[in-house]
């Protein structure tokens, strides 16, 4: 195995392999574009998570695994085998949990903007516990489940004020982010009052995310300093003693050979090691933990493969490579930006002697999966291409643009393959029109 951006991935003769399989014999057997998972990594990651949790955290304490990083039954299954809870962020993502079979009473349901609607299904499903946003919400949801007869658990969302920066589409932590109820603002404590005095709300604790895609070192030592100062200042004003401390998602995990890695377990134990310290400088008990990973435990799990169409040379200008996916599939480039490691899977062999843009087959010249790419000047059309690292955000980000159907996902375990996700067809793209 070369030097590739994550462990799973290398060469056989001129094809790229990944999670072991050689990728241009995926592609051939299940047509492309085609999101490939590796399902061994995925575990790998949360006994990563769980093993940390174990060994640094206090008993009660849980990995939630945030589904918005890539959500569908198969994902909701494994996860629960895994033995970690989930963060939802949606009827739709709840539903889809539901019919997995999930146990709901591991979920936090989380959204600045729950509908009555949401919340009453939510409810209805036993999702476990809800991450209050703000006031108005907490009123909201305590009404229905007075309706309901219930007393729902909630944790409520604290902005911080940290900004980890990451970028900014991404940075939630910020006193003025649409999430949450600030520290400075006073109304994280009015919220947290108000729970404390609702009959049909019963608090559990305090939640926070700062951002994602996070590298920054003391980011989370930081983010729990500031919520523990917060959660001692209630205990010491409404003697309200904090029995979750969920600290949020957002370890970043390397896109490009320039950027950082994380190596969880030990950043776990830093965040424990400050935790515990906090708890101790403030006379405050260590509550439970939770985080909330999605990017950490899919990204790197996942590969895009696609078949090259034309490849275009503009002399003085430049060379595109365009893929029968685009922005329909990965839309992360043209929203954020975002680099991306890409190879030419069947051809491993050559040296990657021309530059050229990975581009969509979009209507769109924002269409770029890429660009600025090394590729062997000999690509053409029916070659493989292979993009790294889209296991987090890219099918769960995926849409019917230009009525273009949805790739499939196949998962990777042990030397097998098999299907999680049909691809769409053009009966599905139709299926809704009246
Ligand atoms: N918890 C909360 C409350 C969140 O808002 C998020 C991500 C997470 C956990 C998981 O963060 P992670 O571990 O995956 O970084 N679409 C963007 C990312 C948006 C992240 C939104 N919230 C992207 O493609 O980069």
């Amino acid at each position: 195995m070369g030097n590739y951006i994550c462990d799973n991935i290398g060469t056989a003769g001129a094809h790229l392999t990944f999670a072991g399989r050689d990728t241009v014999e995926l592609a051939e057997k299940y047509g492309t574009p085609l999101y490939l998972l590796d399902e061994d990594k995925i575990r790998e990651k949360c006994a990563a998570y769980t093993t940390a949790f174990r060994k640094y955290f206090p008993e009660g304490s849980l990995p939630l695994y945030a589904s918005k990083a890539n959500s569908f039954k198969q994902m909701y299954r494994i996860i629960k085998d895994t033995g970690l809870g989930i963060d939802v962020v949606s009827g739709g993502e709840i539903a889809t949990a539901r019919a997995a079979g999930f146990d709901l009473s591991k979920a936090y349901f989380h959204c600045n903007n729950k509908t009555d609607e949401e919340i009453s299904f939510a409810i209805d499903s036993k999702v476990g516990y809800f991450v209050v946003d703000h006031l108005g919400e907490l009123t909201a949801l305590d009404a229905i489940a007075r309706e309901k007869d219930v007393v729902q658990k909630v944790l409520l969302r604290i902005t911080p004020g940290i900004d980890p920066h990451t970028y900014e589409e991404v940075n939630t932590g910020k006193v003025d982010s649409k999430f949450g109820s600030a520290i400075v603002t006073g109304q994280a404590d009015e919220i947290t009052k108000a729970a404390l005095s609702l009959p049909h709300v019963s608090l559990k604790g305090f939640h926070c995310h700062v951002g994602s895609q996070v590298f920054g070192e003391d980011v989370y030592d930081r983010t729990a300093e500031v919520m523990l100062e917060f959660m001692a200042d209630m205990e010491k004003k409404y003697g309200y003693v904090t029995e979750q401390f969920d600290i949020g998602g957002g370890f970043g995990v390397p896109y490009v050979e320039s950027d950082g890695s994380i190596d969880i377990v030990q950043k776990i134990a830093e965040i424990a090691g400050t935790i515990n310290k906090t708890c101790e400088r403030l006379g405050i008990r260590v509550p439970a933990i939770l985080m909330e990973p999605g990017r950490s435990i899919v990204a790197d799990a996942g590969m895009t493969l696609y078949t090259c169409g034309f490849v275009k040379n503009i002399p003085g200008y430049k060379n595109y490579v365009s893929v029968d996916g685009g922005m329909t599939d990965n839309p992360r480039y043209a929203l954020y930006g975002s680099r991306y490691t890409c190879y030419i899977a069947s051809r491993m062999d050559e040296k990657c002697d021309m530059e050229a843009d990975l581009v969509g087959r979009c209507c769109e010249s924002g269409d770029i999966i890429q660009p600025g790419i090394r590729v062997p000047s000999g690509t053409q059309r029916g070659d493989i291409a292979a993009v790294c690292t889209t296991g987090a955000y890219n099918y769960s980000m995926a849409s019917n643009y230009n009525r273009i159907p949805r790739p499939a996902v196949v998962m990777l375990k042990a030397g097998e393959d098999y299907p999680a996700l049909r691809r769409e067809t053009y009966e599905d793209i139709v299926r809704l029109d009246i």
